[in-house]
Parts: structure tokens; sequence; C-alpha cells
């Protein structure tokens, strides 16, 4: 079964990129002398020569290969190969074996466009310019007109917004693959960048297809086998990044994004592409760390406790908690839902007040259907993208695909409470439909992915791998700009984790794959490794976390990922495993699991920094009635245990929260739980067909550092609710019990919570001098985050925690 796979593969791959210009040489099998076979291939009985099918290596495009410990001098291929696995060869253009004088990323001489366009490792002028050796020739440290580069060229750099690519291989050409940017590979300069997502193609259509099933939403369903066989690929090569049996069966050849045809027919080279399931190119088969199985976690020492308070007024698709204490509730258009507006229309968002339990429903004009969104430096909220309208359920409600919707709410303007979405115009420049969103540090808004029509991997026309920022205001910038690792993660590139990181730029996972990405540039600034497991991201979301960033760490962030599953049918097993990275520091995974598979299983910082876990189910994916056994424990995660020590157990909901439910953290410190609507109309009770429904009640859960009421800090007064991230200082007036022993302050930004994303979601450990054990009234200073890439702007949370326990919060803002 393997070697079939291999050699189909190898086949495809070769009739599609390897344009060999001589005569493949013929062996004799019982011959003892040296074989005239190339390198990587075998002679076999029927002397002929054939690839290695034992040997996993030859089929792995260069950079993926063992990359061998030999000094990289460039030396003539004696039989066409070349490259950093062919030990270090250039093409020489005096052969009489071969033509060519470009090797390919997959380490072949060659003078095709194939040989010497993109991934082309050296001898990149193709057949018109030499390809002798590099030489010292003298250069500058600046980019040259020719694309050479590194110490044979006087160092000089590779221009990432040039013709060729960021990085100078270990040849001395600039580009743009992981075999020029992997300082692994030899890469001499440039070697943080890797590609430049504009390069990138883009499947997208200017038009959006017109809708049709927008009240529902279309499923990938079960493969009808996890490792699919080869589907007899055409060996004729993609043209727009799709392949396979869905699309023509054509190969992936040397297509930037990658050369392995993915299960669901997108080329890339990641472990979703070139792992279980993946139709041609250079398949690996199984993976190579397995991710470990469910592990028992003790039952914490204090569980804290869980109650059902109170009632969402609306299905609890989407939530937040704004400046004024309470939370918004944000749904899609539905025929039913327990509040109603002035106009006699059901409210299809509420505002829900925490300590009394009351609601108040809130108008919109576009239906926000699985929007993403997160707050603006300014305060508001804003709800980006969504759905068509559904006229014949509510003709007030407009299409909402490119909607934006903002939400004003102040700690100090009551009569702000209760008004609706505002709606002053602004559209995204493409239709979005499960979006992510964060902002960056210079108040503007990013924003990626997104359906154009519902995900069908069988019409990459429905899908927007793109992002696009928004001005400050919330107002358009009115460009989608493609980005590669949404594009070849199709279709599992929506809601993507994004997290805005101390140097400014984000991490970005989608899929099982994540990188470091540079905005202001557009460019990848680091491919991060495969996190092994299942999917993470839509349709099989888990959690996603950055841990508290404080000076202890140098505010450098960890982030751990949980859950998720293998693909979207109601049979699928969730994953209970967990990766956690850092993606600043040594950026691989470091694997943990749950006590048991979670799929849409949320991850919320608690005011002292631990995580809970709440909410998802054993089985399923996301999609309507698409979920079973749901998983009822709380689960607490303290970041600060050894690996192995940092999962126990709280208490069991009594309550499913599946498709649709959100959990966030309120001022008092205390976990508001709530909806789950994994129905496409609400249902109040349950049928044969609908175990699932309909859930209004919320719940609060009561962390550990509340259990048993201790005494809270109390009168907490903060020198100024407007703060400056740039390291400067506050004072915070308190009282305390006495015999206390220590302040902890944490900065705490909440984020729009949807789909078990949490858009934005950070917190911060602020250093503080001046606590007094020995008092009851204290004056502390406290110092602010050192800059925006730490604190963006926007509302937080100021919690004081005296011994873990925490006061009530309050809304700051932070500038
Ligand atoms: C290919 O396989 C042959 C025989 O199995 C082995 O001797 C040879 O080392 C392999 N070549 C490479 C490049 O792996
Ligand atoms: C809402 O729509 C569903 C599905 O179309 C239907 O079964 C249900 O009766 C409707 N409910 C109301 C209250 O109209
Ligand atoms: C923000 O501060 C951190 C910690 O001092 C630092 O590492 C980082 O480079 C700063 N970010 C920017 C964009 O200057």
């Amino acid at each position: 079964m393997r070697s079939t796979l291999f050699l189909g593969a190898f086949a495809g791959l070769a009739a599609a990129n390897i344009n060999f210009h001589w005569v493949q040489p013929t062996c004799d099998f019982t011959s003892t002398e040296k074989s005239p076979c190339l390198k990587g291939q075998s002679c076999t009985e029927a002397n002929t020569c054939e690839a290695n099918v034992s040997d996993e290596q030859v089929y792995l495009p260069a950079f993926r290969r063992a990359v061998p410990a030999v000094k990289r001098q460039a030396v003539y291929s004696t039989d066409g190969s070349c490259g950093p696995a062919n030990g270090n060869t250039i093409c020489d253009p005096k052969s009489t074996v071969y033509t060519g004088t470009c090797c390919s990323q997959y380490g072949w001489c060659g003078n095709t466009a194939a040989h010497c366009g993109t991934g082309c490792l050296s001898g990149c002028g193709g057949a018109a310019s030499s390809s002798a050796p590099p030489t010292a020739t003298g250069g500058a440290t600046t980019p040259r007109s020719d694309g050479r580069c590194g110490k044979d060229f006087a160092g000089a750099t590779c221009d990432s917004k040039g013709a060729f690519g960021g990085c100078c291989s270990a040849y001395g050409y600039c580009g743009s693959t992981e075999g020029h940017c992997l300082p692994a590979n030899g890469c001499q300069n440039g070697c943080t960048g890797s590609t430049t997502s504009a390069s990138i193609p883009v499947i997208t259509t200017a038009t959006r297809p017109p809708s049709t099933t927008t009240s529902g939403e279309p499923v990938l369903g079960k493969p009808s086998s996890v490792v699919a066989p080869p589907t007899n690929p055409t060996g004729k090569a993609t043209t727009d990044g799709t392949c396979g049996a869905t699309f023509g069966k054509t190969v992936c050849g040397s297509w930037p994004q990658g050369s392995c045809c993915s299960m669901y027919g997108y080329c890339g080279s990641t472990t979703s592409h070139c792992g279980a399931g993946c139709q041609s190119g250079p398949c690996v088969g199984a993976p190579v760390t397995p991710p470990p199985g469910p592990s028992p976690a003790p039952a914490a020492a204090k569980p804290g406790s869980i109650a059902i308070k109170g009632r969402s007024g609306v299905p609890a698709m989407h939530a937040a908690l704004m400046p004024n204490g309470k939370v918004v509730f944000l749904d899609k258009v539905e025929n039913y839902t327990e509040l109603k507006l002035a106009n006699g229309q059901y409210a299809y968002s509420s505002e829900y007040d925490p300590n009394t339990q009351k609601l108040a429903p809130l108008a919109y004009k576009t239906n926000a259907f699985c929007s993403g969104g997160v707050f603006l430096a300014d305060g508001r909220l804003v709800s980006a993208g969504g759905n068509a309208p559904l006229d014949f359920i509510d003709p007030t409600v407009k299409d909402g695909f490119k909607g934006l919707r903002l939400l004003k709410r102040s700690a100090t303007d009551a009569t702000l409470d209760g008004q609706a979405w505002a709606e002053p115009g602004g559209k995204l420049s493409t239709a979005r439909w499960y979006a992510s969103l964060q902002i960056m540090p210079d108040g503007t808004i990013f924003v990626a992915s997104g359906s154009l029509n519902g995900l069908d991997p069988a019409k990459p026309e429905n899908n927007n791998p793109t992002y696009e920022i928004l001005n400050p205001s919330a107002s358009p910038q009115g460009k989608s700009i493609p980005m590669a690792i949404l594009s070849k993660n199709q279709p599992y590139y929506m809601y993507p984790f994004i997290h805005l990181m101390r140097d400014g730029n984000l991490f970005v996972f989608t899929s099982k794959s994540s990188e470091i990405f540079n905005v202001g540039s557009n460019t990848v600034v680091k491919l991060l490794p495969d996190l092994p497991g299942d999917y993470r991201t839509y349709p099989n979301t888990g959690g996603s976390v950055m841990l508290p960033l404080s000076s202890s760490n140098q505010w450098n962030p960890d982030i751990v990922i949980c859950g998720g599953g293998p693909y979207q049918d109601i049979t699928a097993p969730a994953d209970p495993s967990c990766g956690r990275i850092q993606p600043l520091g040594a950026a691989t995974w470091e694997l943990d699991s749950m006590p048991e598979g979670r799929g849409m299983v949320e991850g919320t910082l608690l005011a002292d920094g631990s995580v809970i876990w709440v909410n998802g189910a054993n089985k399923g994916a996301q999609g309507f009635d698409l979920a079973s056994n749901p998983t009822l424990e709380v689960l607490i995660y303290d970041p600060t245990q050894a690996l192995g020590k940092r999962w126990t157990t709280g208490p069991k909901s009594t309550i499913a929260r599946l498709y649709h439910s959100v959990a966030l953290l309120l001022l008092d410190g205390t976990l508001l739980i709530s909806g789950s609507n994994p129905v496409e109309q609400p249902m109040t009770a349950p049928t044969a067909a609908h175990p699932y429904v309909t859930e209004f009640r919320n719940e609060i859960y009561t962390p550990p550092y509340l259990q048993g009421n201790p005494v809270r800090p109390s009168a907490v007064v903060l020198s100024s609710k407007a703060l400056k991230a740039d390291g400067s200082k506050f004072t915070i007036k308190f009282n305390n019990k006495a015999g206390s022993k220590a302040v902890k302050v944490s900065l705490y930004y909440g984020g729009f919570v949807t789909h078990s994303v949490h858009m934005g979601h950070r917190m911060a450990f602020l250093d503080t001098t001046g606590f007094n054990a020995a008092a009851t009234a204290q004056t502390i200073t406290v110092t602010m985050p050192p800059n925006k890439s730490v604190a963006p702007p926007g509302p937080y949370v100021v919690y004081v925690l005296v011994d873990g326990v925490p006061a009530i919060g309050q809304f700051v803002m932070v500038s």
C-alpha cells in the first residue's frame, strides 16, 4: 500500500515538473558495477531505474529532507540531481548527461520554468545565463538586481519585496521557499522570511456566487477513508493550487505553496497536505510524532462550583463583556428568540446584566451569523462579516456578509445601555463568514479569512483566504490581500487563531499549521512546525490561549492549543491533545493532553492567570446536529506547573454546550458560560432527530479562588483609568484583610468570543511595588507594559488579587 502510494506520487510528480532533457539511464540489475541510476533511484529487476520506494527521503522536496552535514560547497552534479539533499551539487552547463542549469526545489537539474522559476535553488538564471559555481565577484550588502546574494557576492542581501524573494539560499540565490529560507538548508541571509503571501496565487473570484443555503451551513462529511489512496493523478500540473480527484486529477508539481495534494484537494507542504489522506506528491503517510491520547487528571483540591443563573435571551453565538460590566450576546437571524424588539421582530442580540439577571433586546441591521469581532481602540466592540439576509424570517435585517456592526458602552455613561448596534455604512472589502479579528498596536484591525458562501471543499470559489485591514475607527481600507497559510489550508482555513506578540508580529494558526506573520510587510517571518494531531480550527475548532505575559517572562508569549477533531461529521472522535509553543522562543510544540477528547472546547484565562476549559463534545464536529457526547466537566489548567501536572478537573455541568456556545470572565472574577444552539433554527424541546436543542440558560462557574467566599480586596481606587502602554506608572489603593502576604495585578482583555475562539483575548501581569504585608490599607505603584505590542489599545479590566483572591475588576482604557 505504502510503496504503491509513493510510486503513484512519484509518477505524478515526475510528469508534472521533472522535465528532464536527458535519456533516463538503463541499468543492469545483476551488475555489481556502480549503478548508473540517479541518486534516489535503484535498479529494478526489469533493468529500469526506479524511485527508491523504501526511502521516504527521496520523495520529499529538498527542504523536507535530512540535510547532509557536509560543507556547503558548490560541486557540479554528475547525474542531474542537485541541492541540499544531493550532496550540495549545482547543475553543470557542460554536462552531457543532462540539460539545464537550474536546480529545482525538488533537487533536479533542468531549464524549464518549473526548474528555474519559483523555488529554484541554484543556477536560476536559466539556460541563457551562466551557471558557473559562484565566485567572489564583489557586490554590496544591498540587494543585487540579478538576484544573487551571500558570501560570494560580498554579503549581498535579498529584497523581500523584489522579484526573487527575500532569502539567500546556500548557493547564493534569492528566493522565498523553505529551500532558500530555512537555516537548516543553509540559508545565508534574510532567513527569517520565508514566503511572501502576496506572491502566492489565491483562489478567489471577484463576485460571490449566489447564496442559496444561507440559513444552514455546508458540511464536509466523513472522508470515505481517512488515508485516501492516490487517485491516479493525470500528471497535469495545477494552475490554481487545487488538485486531486475533485479538481481534474491535477498534481501540485512545483506549486509555490507545496507539492502535496491534500485529502481535500489543495496543494501545500504541511502535515495536513503530505500526511494522512495525501493524494499525490511527496506524501509521507503516518505522522512522525503521534499526539498523546487522553491523560487522566486528578480532581482539583479546590474545584470551584457551577450554578445556573439568568438567561441569554437570544442564542449565545457570540459574546463579549462590555465596559459597562454587562455582557452582550449576539446571534444570527432566527425564527425564535426569547426577546422581541419594539418593531415586533425577534431580537438577535441582547445585553445581560450579571448582577441583576436583567436582559435588554438589542437591534442590528445585518445578519451577524458567524461573524468575527474585537474591541476598537476607542472601546467600541466591532462585529465583522456574517451571512445573507433571511427575508422570509425577518425582512428588516439585511445582508451581513460584509457587515460592520459597532456597539458602544461605557463604564461611566449608563445612557448608552440598551442602545442598538450601529451600522454607519462601512463594509468589509470582501464577504467574510467566519473571519477572525485582532487589534494591532497602532489600533488598526486585522481581519482574516472567511467564506464567501459556505464551506464546500469542492468549491474554492466560495472561499476568501485573504486578510484586510480596518482603520482604528473600523472604517475599511478596502483591499483584501491573499494570505498563503489560509489559501493552502482550505477548507480548514476559517476562524484562524490569531495572537499579537510582543514584537508586533502575529501568531496565526489554522488547520494544523502556524506561522509568525508580519502585517506591515505582508510577509511570513517564520513558519512554525505543524502541531501533531487533528485539525484544530473550524469546523473542528478546539481552543487557543495566549498565556499570561509578564516582565518575568519578558512578555514572551506561550500559546496553548487544545482539542479539535479529524473531520466534520457526527462520528468524528474529538482530539484530547494540546500543544504549547513559544513562537518567539524555541518554537517547538510541547505536547500534553486533556483527560478526554474535546471539540469546541474553549480556554478562558481567569484573573489569576490559570486557564479554564469548558464546553464542547467528545464526538462530532461544528455544524448543526453534528455533535454528541457533550463534555460537561470543567478542566483547570495551571500553566505554571510542570508538564504532566497542569491539568486538574473541576465540577460537572448539567447542560450540554455544543455548537454556538461561549464562556467569558466577568468583572467579579467568575466565568459566565452560555449558549448551545446546534440546530438550524431554535428548538426548545428535543426530538429523536435533534437530541440537543437551543439553550438559553446561563451558568456561572465560581473558580477555586472564590471558593468558600474568601474576603476580597476592597475599596479599590485606581489613580487613573486612562492608562498608557508605555511602561508608565500608576497607583492603586485598596484594603485587604490582615495577614495578607502578596499582591498581583492583572491587566485583562476578554475580547470577542465565538465558536470557542476568543479573539484578542490576552492578559498581562503588571509589576507592582509598595505592598505592605503588615498593613490592611495599601497604596501600590503599578507599572504598565512596555509597549502596545504587549498591550494593544482598547478596554481592559484591572484585577487586584491579594493572595490569589481577586477584587471586583474595573474597566480601564489603554492607549
Ligand atoms: C536506494 O535503495 C538502494 C537499495 O534499496 C540503496 O542501496 C540505496 O542506498 C538507496 N539510495 C538512496 C539514495 O537512498
Ligand atoms: C422555525 O423554523 C424551523 C425550521 O424551519 C421550523 O421547524 C420551526 O417550526 C420554526 N419555528 C417557528 C417558531 O416558527
Ligand atoms: C515591546 O516590548 C518588548 C519587551 O520589552 C520588546 O521585546 C519588544 O521588542 C517591544 N516591541 C516593539 C514592537 O518594540
